[in-house]
């Protein structure tokens, strides 16, 4: 083989390699079910932090929502701890951070469009809960491989197999629990866990290690069980065993590969509870890097040539470097620094010194970066959602919507010397995915929609402090947007006609549909059969 050949071939192994031992994921919940804690705890084990608390929360606390400082603070939090690397076990793990106030769940939908699985907290006194539903629904829509921690065991929680029935239900997707609660509450004896056989014992002193105490268990019915956990926990044990084992089908990994299946498992986060055994069947049959898809192809991750998009771009907080982070995802290939890639929308060629990767708490510059990795670039403006990096293939990925927004105000500008500042304010910040901007076709007016009343406030002080430029928000009453679109030429020109006041242009000249009520839009759908209202941008 020529020297040339050899090192290629040693590339795609190592490539290969990689691949293989990376798992990319984010852990996701309704606020306050434990995220923040699972996510540390998780950590804790990987020996990426030391301590108990050096996560810190993202989350904004209720009530101090109009506190921009607050927000500030937030953003720049959240940048640091945006992507969490580390090694486990010879596996790489990257956790990508969600925000956890509900305002933001437009950043969590497009940050669920770059992870492999997801892990779900649910509190187990609380259950299902909307935020929770609402996020299953965007993995529902990727097949994304879904595992489920059900949390806080330490305090009284509803019945297992309730809870069990309750997920199924709600977040539509059969379940299949690989451990089992011996109680909750203040009786909480512990985890008994079905695939490895063993009693994970509770004690609520291990908040800053890593281990608990295993027994294991040859035979369920040993009354070494009784001696343990006491005779009446025991019996209701094997009650319980031999219901899951009778109720559920076998574990069946490509059920969950697909989306079909979640495992379950139980515990209490903030006693570093039941993480252990959830990591360790996460790093056993969580997915590496899949296929990703595109306009034109599916992409391999074993392709030697470097694919990547961004699916979140981050302002810097610091007012003297305006400057921006791009999160990109790598898809294909081995990323390299200081290598030219092509930026497909602009066509033009860019290269990167200083890429950087994010290990737990620190940031550093990397040479190399592989399918699964996020890699922070620095962008003065030029990147938007979505884009696309490839080493010359014009491809475009697909899987990043926006979501129909569900507020809307009209944007004026307030301060007329401010014209073009707030023009490109507003550019920008459209790009970052911060809002949706329309344009109706009635008046010209620009529109935003949002998901939460806090991004109103964040866009009118970003506005103010990063470009400069003033704005005023006026009411509009619209219920919902949604895309349009119809192979009946004449019944699409019709609706546009006829709804001319409530139509407008998306960011991308697109027609959307901008009901007054979800009674119009009923009406608009049964009226116009040919007409797709679509709910996400992309269809
Ligand atoms: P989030 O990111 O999903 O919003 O939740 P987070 O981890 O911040 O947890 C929310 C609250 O629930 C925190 O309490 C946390 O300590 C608590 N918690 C997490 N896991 C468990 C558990 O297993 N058992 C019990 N009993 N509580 C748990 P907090 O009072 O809001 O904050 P803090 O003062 O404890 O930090």
């Amino acid at each position: 083989m020529a020297n040339g050949q050899q090192l290629t071939a040693v590339k795609i192994m190592t490539l290969i390699e990689e691949i293989n031992r990376r798992r990319t994921f984010a852990v996701i919940a309704h606020p306050d079910a434990g995220k923040t804690t699972l996510t540390e705890k998780l950590l804790l084990f990987g020996g990426a932090i030391h301590i108990a608390g050096a996560v810190k929360s993202n989350k904004i606390k209720k009530g101090a929502t109009s506190d921009f400082m607050e927000i500030e603070r937030q953003r720049g939090i959240s940048v640091a701890t945006s992507v969490m690397g580390f090694d486990y076990k010879d596996v790489k793990i990257n956790i990508l951070d969600t925000p956890g106030h509900e305002d933001f769940a437009e950043d969590t939908y497009r940050t669920l469009t770059a992870v492999d699985s997801v892990i779900i907290v649910i509190d187990g006194a609380k259950g299902v809960e909307t935020q929770t539903r609402r996020l299953m629904d965007v993995c529902r829509m990727r097949n994304t491989p879904v595992m489920v921690y059900i949390n806080k065991l330490d305090r009284p929680c509803k019945d297992p197999f309730d809870l069990l029935d309750e997920v199924e239900r709600e977040l539509q997707i059969k379940v299949r629990p690989l451990a089992f609660p011996i109680s909750s509450g203040p009786s909480f004896k512990g985890v008994y866990n079905l695939y490895e056989h063993n009693i994970s014992l509770f004690t609520s002193d291990e908040r800053q290690t890593a281990n608990a105490s295993t027994v294991d268990i040859d035979d369920i019915n040993s009354k070494e069980i009784d001696a343990i956990i006491g005779e009446r926990y025991a019996n209701q044990l094997r009650e319980d065993v031999d219901l899951v084992e009778g109720v559920y089908d076998d574990f069946n990994r490509e059920d969950y590969l697909a989306g079909k299946v979640a495992p379950v498992f139980f515990g209490s986060a903030v006693n570093n509870f039941g993480v252990r055994e959830l990591l360790e069947c996460f790093i056993r049959i969580a997915p590496s890097p899949r296929p990703s898809t595109t306009e034109t192809r599916a992409i391999e991750p074993e392709e030697a040539k470097m694919t990547g998009f961004i699916f979140k771009i981050h302002a810097n907080m610091d007012p003297n470097h305006r400057d921006r982070i791009a999160f990109m995802k790598i898809c294909s290939g081995t990323f390299e620094r200081n290598k030219n890639y092509l930026h497909v929308s602009s066509g033009k060629q860019m290269k990167f010194s200083s890429p950087t990767a994010f290990m737990a708490e620190k940031k550093s510059i990397i040479d190399f970066a592989y399918p699964g990795d996020i890699v922070g670039l620095h962008d003065a403006g030029n990147f938007k959602i979505g884009d696309t990096f490839t080493e010359g293939e014009k491809l475009k990925f697909t899987g990043i919507p926006s979501f129909s927004p569900e507020l809307f105000r009209y944007i004026e500008n307030a301060d007329p010397m401010k014209f073009k500042q707030l023009a490109k304010g507003v550019d920008q910040l459209m790009d970052e995915g911060v809002a949706q901007l329309f344009t109706s076709s009635l008046n010209g007016r620009k529109i935003i929609g949002t998901v939460g009343q806090l991004q109103f406030e964040v866009i009118q002080y970003r506005l103010e402090h990063e470009y400069g430029a003033m704005c005023r928000w006026e009411p509009i009453s619209i219920y919902k947007a949604c895309w349009i679109e119809s192979d009946n030429a004449e019944q699409l020109a019709d609706f546009k006609r006829r709804k001319h006041a409530n139509m407008a242009k998306d960011k991308h000249d697109r027609d959307v549909f901008l009901a007054d009520t979800s009674y119009a839009l009923a009406l608009a759908q049964e009226k116009f059969p040919d007409i797709k209202f679509h709910f996400t941008s992309e269809f």
